[in-house]
């Protein structure tokens, strides 16, 4: 019935909020690249209801500025009846603060916004070094707090006009899709009228695959009572397709994909929106993207895509440190795309490395146009432009990017395909396995980590055998100061839900090693249903194990009846025992 849903309705994708990036030239740039609806980055909701409206008659937006004069947030006619503002709010008082800036009651159309969003997702804002969202109690901290969140979405609804839609961005619930469909129908109650569901739980890290398989009940579960969009690794048209045939649902949101790939808002099947014009030397409409793309490659159409943002960027009067960010994250991504590509191609054949370098340094809008290579025209327009500030941001986000690439964000599209393949089929997907999915496995000889035995696997399928939910998660991170051995003291601890009952392991010095501990209590506690499940003998008491009388059958009796008895005393004496003592077993 899902698929036959999605199948009906040609499918639509939009682009997702992204904070820095979000902002209005990347909007317009999505548009003209098929987006049927643009969401802006995150404002929250103090800043806005700080700021002030004016209309700037010169450039044709309509800002909101802070108390200082610095832009809030940009809007102008071309995106009229396509932008969808996200407010991140943690309460009613301050949401309906931001929205009586944002929403005229006499006059609802006067900006073009068409939806307002809640920010009901984000955990931390691990997207950039900023501290916000879930911080204040905003984001995935607002979704967790269901009374408040209905709160918030009753309070919106009564304000805004009727012809304004109003969404909550989610994720789903680590209690499984019952939980999530049970807080959705919340939400609708209290007058959401749509609603994205990122296909992640609050505690998943941006580099575990998205669950796909678990928006489809969820998708069923609401269809006709709210307009329902799903995202979380739709990154371009191929796999935007996919998401919307796994999950049932014919609108999706993009996020990376919105960098890192051509043409990423036409799902195969789905038509572009008219483009308002088509000129050769910058159009970046679907068709002209695809031809430069086949004809050219990735490369020459990043140079091209890069070009008509700065122009749109500048026609704006983006702010220039921006748009330098921007530019510096569409580079860094077409780079990861190039370098995955088997075999590397060689050298920097259209200046995109180069570029990237450029702009690095760049301390002038100039600096900027001359990265891209937009030419005098462009160059003389930006004389005069404010200077572009020194910024940690510049330097250590993209270094910090470039380094760690087990961020989702930092991944090629490759990895990110390889690694849902490996989570659909169940296998284990630690970067190792992506890169061997990716480049088959090391030579011959070739120094070979020994695997280790993957508790979570071994948990979730111990309870699918008994037919229960299992999962596990982080919750908590030791704050840096409290670890006093420094980095490698142990840092995050996590749980693992079993049957809505949680188990909370120690803490460990990395998330996997934290992910394995809870996973190993909670299937200590599992025993019990083990037994449940080979029954025990009648004259049997419970604390007397029965000699198998076959080989066991499966790998759980074994690991019950051989290995478990004999080592469990010793690791709870090892427990009592201060990490300081050295123990040595006395034969
Ligand atoms: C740089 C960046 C910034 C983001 N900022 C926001 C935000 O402001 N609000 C929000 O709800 N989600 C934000 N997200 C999450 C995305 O909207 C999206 O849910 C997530 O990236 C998964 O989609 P994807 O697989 O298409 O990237 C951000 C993601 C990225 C990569």
């Amino acid at each position: 019935m899902a698929e036959a849903a999605a199948a009906t309705s040609a499918p639509t994708a939009s682009l997702a909020p992204m904070v820095r990036l979000g902002t209005l030239p990347l909007r317009l740039l999505s548009l003209e690249r098929g987006a049927a609806l643009v969401y802006s980055e995150e404002l929250v909701d103090a800043k806005v209801a700080q700021s002030t409206r004016s209309v700037d008659a010169r450039l044709g937006t309509t800002d909101w500025r802070g108390p200082g004069g610095q832009i809030v947030f940009r809007t102008c006619e071309a995106e009229r009846s396509r932008l969808v503002v996200q407010l991140g709010t943690a309460d009613p008082e301050g949401a309906l603060a931001a929205a009586r800036q944002l929403f005229d009651p006499a006059d609802p159309n006067r900006d073009g916004i068409v939806q307002l969003d809640v920010n009901m997702g984000c955990p931390t804002l691990r997207w950039c070094p900023k501290e916000c969202s879930s911080a204040g109690g905003s984001g995935a901290a607002l979704f967790a707090d269901r009374e408040r969140a209905e709160r918030v979405v009753a309070a919106l609804r009564a304000f805004l006009p009727a012809g304004v839609l109003l969404s909550c961005k989610i994720r789903l619930c680590v209690e499984g899709p019952e939980a999530t469909l049970e807080r959705c129908r919340g939400l609708i109650a209290a007058g959401a009228g749509a609603l994205a569901i990122h296909a992640r739980c609050a505690t998943d890290r941006p580099n575990d695959a998205a669950r796909w398989a678990e928006l489809a009940p969820v998708i069923a579960g609401l269809a006709g009572q709210a307009r329902l969009t799903v995202n979380g690794d739709a990154l371009d048209a191929a796999s935007a397709e996919e998401l919307c045939r796994a999950s049932g649902c014919a609108s999706v949101l993009v996020a990376r994909g919105a960098l890192l790939s051509p043409s990423p808002f036409v799902p195969p099947g789905g038509r572009a929106p008219p483009t308002p014009r088509c000129d050769a030397a910058c159009c970046v409409c679907p068709r002209c993207e695809a031809e430069v793309v086949a004809r050219e490659g990735l490369c020459a159409s990043t140079r091209r895509l890069c070009r008509r943002y700065a122009q749109l960027a500048m026609a704006s009067e983006n702010n220039p440190l921006n748009t330098g960010f921007v530019l510096l994250w569409l580079l860094h991504a077409r780079l990861r795309e190039r370098a995955a590509e088997r075999p590397p191609p060689a050298g920097d054949p259209h200046g995109l490395a180069a570029a990237a370098a450029a702009l690095r340094d760049a301390t002038s809008l100039e600096d900027v146009v001359d990265a891209v290579g937009m030419g005098e025209e462009w160059r003389a327009a930006a004389r005069g432009a404010p200077a572009i500030a020194s910024h940690r941001y510049r330097a250590d986000y993209f270094d910090d990017l470039a380094q760690r690439t087990d961020w989702a964000a930092a991944l090629p599209r490759a990895a990110i395909a390889a690694r849902r393949a490996l989570a659909r089929g169940g296998a284990s997907c630690t970067n190792a396995d992506i890169r061997t999915a990716l480049l088959g496995a090391p030579a011959a000889g070739a120094r070979r980590k020994k695997p280790e035995q993957d508790r979570c696997a071994e948990l979730r399928e111990r309870a699918a055998a008994l037919g229960v939910f299992a999962r596990v998660f982080v919750v908590e991170q030791r704050p840096p100061g409290e670890r006093v051995l420094g980095y490698y003291a142990a840092a995050w601890r996590c749980r693992a839900v079993l049957g809505g009952k949680p188990h909370e392991g120690r803490f460990k010095k990395s998330v996997r090693h934290a992910q394995q501990d809870a996973a190993m209590v909670a299937l200590e506690a599992l025993q019990p249903s083990v037994a449940a499940v080979v029954p025990l003998a009648p004259s049997v008491t419970q604390d007397k194990v029965p000699e198998p009388t076959e080989a066991p059958s499966s790998k759980e009796t074994r690991v019950e009846a051989e290995e478990e008895p004999p080592a469990k005393p010793v690791r709870r004496l090892m427990a009592l025992v201060p990490r300081s003592v050295k123990v040595a077993r006395v034969k």
